[in-house]
């Protein structure tokens, strides 16, 4: 079983991918950790958005150091804002591929995949039977975030995680090279208004009832 699950930023993507993950027993990928990790690397070679060259961080990521996916460190908006601009360059995307298409086909654990980011559903498994486009009011994003990051300790203020969100979004919605967007035959969720439960089971009825189940 392979599900994609492509959103926007504290859209509850990641939260639905793991809730699936664990009721289905499949391996997850984050994809957004990748580019967060490439993108903490960087930044601590003191490159930053600005100065990074396409080869460069491209040619990065064949050595990436991936236990960074799992740091706490790739959890800011300095961090996340990295990861935007070189996830913009189509070098990188293309340096990315296969250990996406990997994960898929060989899950490391589990009876399936779960894969969630921007461009699963589109670019990195168009063949996916179940594909879940996760959105939601910028404002509503961006309050979430900022009790998130406060939650952990982060000293931030909703008007500058509001204006990161916005600008990040613009760049991962208008880059040439996998924008994010829906897929033609992904199921779009908005959770403005939906809890995480809420979304869980929309997703579960859609899997179990949907064209895919078949
Ligand atoms: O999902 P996230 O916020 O952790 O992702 C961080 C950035 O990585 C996001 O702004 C865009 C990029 N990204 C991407 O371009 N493609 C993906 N599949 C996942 C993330």
């Amino acid at each position: 079983m392979i599900i994609a699950v492509d959103g926007s930023a504290a859209s509850g993507k990641g939260t639905l991918a793991k809730r699936l993950a664990s009721h289905y027993d499949l391996a997850h990928l984050d994809t957004g950790a990748l580019y967060r990790a490439l993108g903490l690397a960087l930044l601590r070679r003191g490159l930053g958005p600005d100065i990074v060259g396409e080869e460069e961080a491209a040619g990065h990521v064949p050595d990436l150091d991936l236990s960074l996916t799992e740091s706490a460190d790739i959890r800011t908006d300095e961090v996340a804002a990295m990861a935007s601009v070189v996830a913009a360059l189509p070098a990188v995307r293309q340096n990315f591929l296969s250990l996406q298409r990997d994960f898929a086909s060989n899950p490391p654990h589990g009876r399936g995949a779960v894969l969630d980011g921007r461009d699963i559903g589109s670019v990195i498994l168009p063949d996916a039977p179940f594909k879940f486009f996760i959105d939601a009011d910028l404002e509503i994003r961006a309050d979430r975030r900022t009790r998130e990051l406060q939650g952990k300790g982060q000293s931030v203020m909703f008007r500058d995680v509001f204006e990161d969100m916005r600008i990040r979004d613009e760049r991962d919605r208008g880059r040439s090279t996998a924008p994010l967007c829906a897929a033609a035959d992904a199921v779009a969720i908005d959770t403005s208004s939906m809890d995480a439960d809420a979304v869980f089971t929309m997703a579960l009825s859609h899997i179990e009832t949907g064209p895919g189940s078949k």
